[in-house]
């Protein structure tokens, strides 16, 4: 069973996916750490993360990296979403997680482009939206506890721009797949927003 959970940042995503893993006992993949490796590799090795060498994108990332707090960070989500739009970076990502995705008894993997691209024959397929400005007050909480100086403004700026450039791009843009079910969870708290994902997910499974 391949679970796909597409969305915008800070829509809740990652959160739901992981408790989706949780729930049905599978693995998961954040692919976005996979383009925030990328992005940030770029940047370390003198590259351009508007132009990256797509051979970065090939090579195995090390545990190390992909567990460093610091691809976690607003500005490697920023370096994420300019090298993601390279249609040979995006090439160079498909087979891994395409690898991940057909595991036997299957897997949760979270992104842009999973339901679309990576895994369109995903049993289920969630796109999870809300508000930008319940994302960026979310973003805002998140980056204030971690002790980051933010405005407000500057993150939900931060989020419009993102959102533009990953919808607007011309490969595999943010989009939910024609087969995808909404959750909206501008107005759900986490415990609700994932006990109705799992409702979800049992009504397509
Ligand atoms: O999900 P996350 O915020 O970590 O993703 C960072 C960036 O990586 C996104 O803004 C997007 O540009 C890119 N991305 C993508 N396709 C995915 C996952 C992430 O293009 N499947």
């Amino acid at each position: 069973m391949i679970i796909a959970v597409d969305g915008p940042t800070a829509s809740g995503k990652g959160t739901i996916a992981r408790a989706l893993a949780k729930h049905f006992g599978l693995p998961h993949l954040d692919t976005g750490l996979l383009y925030r490796a990328v992005g940030v590799m770029a940047v370390r090795l003198g590259g351009d993360p508007d132009n990256p060498d797509e051979a970065l994108a090939g090579c195995a990332f090390d545990d190390a990296l992909l567990n460093d707090d610091h691809l976690r960070s607003e500005m490697a989500g920023g370096l994420a979403s300019r090298a993601s739009r390279h249609p040979a970076v995006r090439q160079a990502l498909l087979e891994r997680q395409r690898a991940f995705a057909s595991q036997p008894g299957g897997a949760v993997l979270d992104g842009r482009d999973i339901g679309t691209v990576i895994a369109p024959d995903a049993a289920a397929k969630l796109f999870v939206t809300a508000s930008v400005a319940a994302r960026a007050a979310r973003r805002y909480h998140e980056m204030l506890s971690r002790g980051e100086q933010v405005t407000l403004e500057e993150i939900a700026a931060d989020l419009a721009a993102r959102d533009a450039r990953d919808s607007g791009r011309a490969v595999a843009p943010l989009k939910p797949a024609d087969d995808a079910l909404l959750l909206d969870t501008s107005d759900l708290t986490i415990g609700q927003a994932v006990q109705r994902a799992i409702e979800l997910v049992n009504g397509r499974t």
